[in-house]
Parts: structure tokens; C-alpha cells; sequence
């Protein structure tokens, strides 16, 4: 959840990457009394599953993050150009995958425009780690995953483990994929949810069996599926100067009184990028804006991202201690949510402050 960078996809070729490999298989095991979502805590979202230390959206990334206590696994919804979902955040696979070293697929790379950017990338492989000091031993191991086998996984927990799908780009997408009987990405991304079972109002006994939160950048794509599903929905929030995709209004514009106003019909919150809500200066925090505030006031959460435990994105004032960072979200702030790349750390604190590890 970038810019846009950070968008999206496409690729004819990529299933060649999920063809041909062993399937995560569709959800099997029956646990009786699954232990229920906690609803007393801000949510722990596992932001691309643990992807502090296992390489973003791939299998083991979400089952390391529901073992370490994540109450919802976070993933990015793309679609190929023939048509399939697919788990991957990137425009490219060129920052997270081995492709650079796959030369039978040279002739494979493509430029595509998205928001007004020529990008020119590569579209098949494995998955490797996005950042040089993290872990890299796990390079090359892991395939892209499609969107049924994420649900597979958040299924089989044995405990309630919630889904918290991002439709990327779906401006982009609905330009490149062909969808049939004109349908659109959207719609093509509500079947598959509801083919396992997911819906219901937030709270509601059909939602706290399977929860699950919509997530997108795009106003009309949330409004859209607002007329088809009432499962809870959360507008993300860029940098401010940044205009929407769809509607080309700023993020500043989108998080008025007004617009809180008209919005709340249609989603449950929102999820805002951390420094839009207390702006950093130097690295030091500056004075919180007044968003949360605004916000609860028109009864909308607030799931901020993204909390990453090294040194090199936490804020002087943090003192490099991932915990004080997270107990001033949390206390100071009150945010409802927090998408965080360790949810381990994020799940041990909770529980400290909760005085259960005391
Ligand atoms: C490509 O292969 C080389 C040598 O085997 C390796 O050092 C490098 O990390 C690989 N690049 C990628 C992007 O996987
Ligand atoms: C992107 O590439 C197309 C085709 O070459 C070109 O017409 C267009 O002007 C380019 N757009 C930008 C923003 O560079
Ligand atoms: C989006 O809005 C900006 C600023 O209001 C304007 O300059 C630009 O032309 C608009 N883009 C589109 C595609 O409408």
C-alpha cells in the first residue's frame, strides 16, 4: 500500500507461475470450536501475512503470522490478464520476485500505464524479500498464491483468523482483463467470497464466523460492491496530495467533515497512512492532526498503516523500541486497527499491556 507504485498488476503469464505447482488445498479441516475473534483489542492485520520475516504474501508468510496471533492476514487482490485473482502487491514482479535471473522469459516484459506512468516490468516467478536487511534466506522459495488459496489458509486456522483483502488498482485492472458478460473485477472478486461463505453486516453472527474487512483506495469500487455485499468496507487513505484513482479527488479533499458524512453509508472506516495522522518532522513526530478524532466522531475506525519494527522506519521519539511505538498508537492515538510487518511484536505487546504476560 504505496502509491501508486504500489498498485498494480497484470500479466497473460503469470499463472505459469501458480500451473504446474502443488496447489494449498481448499479448505479441509473441520475444527469444531474454533476459538472466536478477540473484539476487545485494536485489531492485529497482518500486513502481507509476517512479511517482516518471510517473504510477502506467499503461504508461509500467513501461516507464521496467524501462529504469532494475528487477528486478520492482509493481502493485495490483482488480477492476470486472463482473469484469475491472485495475491501480489506490486505493479512489477520486478522488486519481489527472482525474475531478473529467468531469461526464457525476456520476451515476457511489458509496459503498461498505470495513473499516467509508463511501467515497465516483468510478470512471473517466486517470491523474494522486499528489503536487503531483512531476511533473504527464504529467496526464490515460495510462488505467488492466488486469492482462493489466502481464503484456504485464513480457513483452515484453528481459531477465527479474519481476511482483509485490498482490490488494487481496480481502475487499472478493469482497463486490461476482458471480464465476461460485462462484469468487472469487482464482481469477480465479491463471487469468490461469497463461494466461501463470507458476508454479513460488521459484528454480525454470520461476519464473526468468517470476518472478513474490504479494503480500497478507490471510493466507487467500495460503493460499487456496497450495493452487492454488506460485509464491512475500509477506505484507505494515501498522502494527502495524492488524488484518487477513480475520482481524481485528493485524499485531503476525501477526509472532510462532508465526505465523512457521505462515506460512512457505505463503509465501516478507514485506513490511513500513519503520517497523515501525526506528520512527521526530522523524523520526530509533529502534533496529531485532528483525523481520528473526526473520524470516531462519525463513528468510523481507524486502521493505520504501516508499523515496521526496525530502526530505519520508527520515529526518533520511539526510542528505536517498537513497543513504545505501538503503546503510543494505541493509548495516545486510539486507533481501532494497525497493520504491522511483525505481527508477533505487535501481538506480545497487546499482551503485555493487557497484563496477561504480567
Ligand atoms: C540471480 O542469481 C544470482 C546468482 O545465482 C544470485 O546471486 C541473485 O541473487 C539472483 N537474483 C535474483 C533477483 O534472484
Ligand atoms: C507511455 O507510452 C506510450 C506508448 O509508447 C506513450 O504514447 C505515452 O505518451 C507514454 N506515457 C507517459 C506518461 O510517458
Ligand atoms: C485531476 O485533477 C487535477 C487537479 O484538479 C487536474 O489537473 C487533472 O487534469 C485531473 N485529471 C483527470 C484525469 O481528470
Amino acid at each position: 500500500m504505496n502509491p501508486f507504485w504500489a498498485t498494480c498488476l497484470i500479466l497473460s503469464s503469470l499463472l505459469e507461475g501458480t500451473r504446474g505447482r502443488v496447489l494449498y488445498p481448499l479448505p479441509s479441516k473441520e475444527h469444531k470450536h474454533k476459538q472466536p475473534l478477540q473484539t476487545s483489542r485494536p485489531y492485529n492485520i497482518a500486513h502481507r501475512g509476517s512479511n517482516g520475516e518471510i517473504p510477502e504474501e506467499t503461504t508461509d508468510a500467513y501461516k507464521r503470522a496467524i501462529e504469532e496471533g494475528a487477528d486478520f492476514i492482509e493481502t493485495d487482490i490483482l488480477a492476470t490478464k486472463d482473469g484469475e485473482l491472485i495475491c501480489f502487491h506490486d505493479v512489477t514482479l520486478d522488486d519481489t520476485t527472482d525474475i531478473a535471473n529467468h531469461t526464457e522469459f525476456s520476451d515476457r516484459k511489458r509496459t503498461y500505464q498505470v495513473q499516467g506512468f509508463n511501467v515497465t516490468g516483468f510478470f512471473v516467478g517466486k517470491v523474494r524479500q522486499r528489503y536487503p536487511f531483512r531476511d533473504q534466506q527464504y529467496n526464490g522459495k515460495f510462488s505467488i498464491i492466488t486469492f482462493e488459496e489466502y481464503i484456504a489458509i485464513a480457513l483452515d486456522a484453528n481459531r477465527v483468523v479474519g481476511i482483509y483483502p485490498e482490490i488494487k488498482n481496480p481502475v487499472f485492472i478493469n482497463q486490461h482483463v476482458k471480464w465476461p458478460n460485462g462484469e468487472r473485477f469487482e464482481d469477480k472478486f465479491i463471487e469468490l467470497l461469497q463461494k466461501y461463505g463470507y458476508g454479513g453486516a460488521y459484528m454480525s453472527a454470520k461476519w464473526l464466523k468468517k470476518p472478513v474487512f474490504i479494503q480500497s483506495f478507490a471510493p466507487t469500487s467500495l460503493i460499487y460492491i456496497s450495493n452487492k455485499m454488506d460485509s464491512p468496507k475500509i477506505l484507505l487513505i494515501d498522502d494527502f496530495s495524492m488524488a484518487t484513482q477513480d475520482t481524481n479527488q485528493s485524499y485531503w479533499e476525501i477526509t472532510s467533515d462532508s465526505y465523512f458524512e457521505y462515506i460512512r453509508e457505505y463503509v465501516v472506516g478507514i485506513g490511513p497512512w500513519k503520517d497523515t495522522i501525526v506528520p512527521p518532522l526530522n523524523n520526530y513526530l509533529t502534533a496529531p492532526s485532528d483525523l481520528v478524532y473526526r473520524a470516531h466522531a462519525h463513528n468510523l475506525q481507524v486502521h493505520p498503516y504501516t508499523y515496521r519494527n526496525e530502526n530505519s522506519f520508527l520515529h526518533f521519539d520511539f526510542r528505536q523500541d517498537p513497543y513504545e511505538e505501538y503503546e503510543y498508537w494505541i493509548k495516545t492515538i486510539g486507533v481501532d486497527g494497525l497493520f504491522t510487518d511483525f505481527t508477533g511484536s505487535l501481538h506480545r505487546y497487546q499482551k503485555c499491556a493487557s497484563g496477561i504476560l504480567r
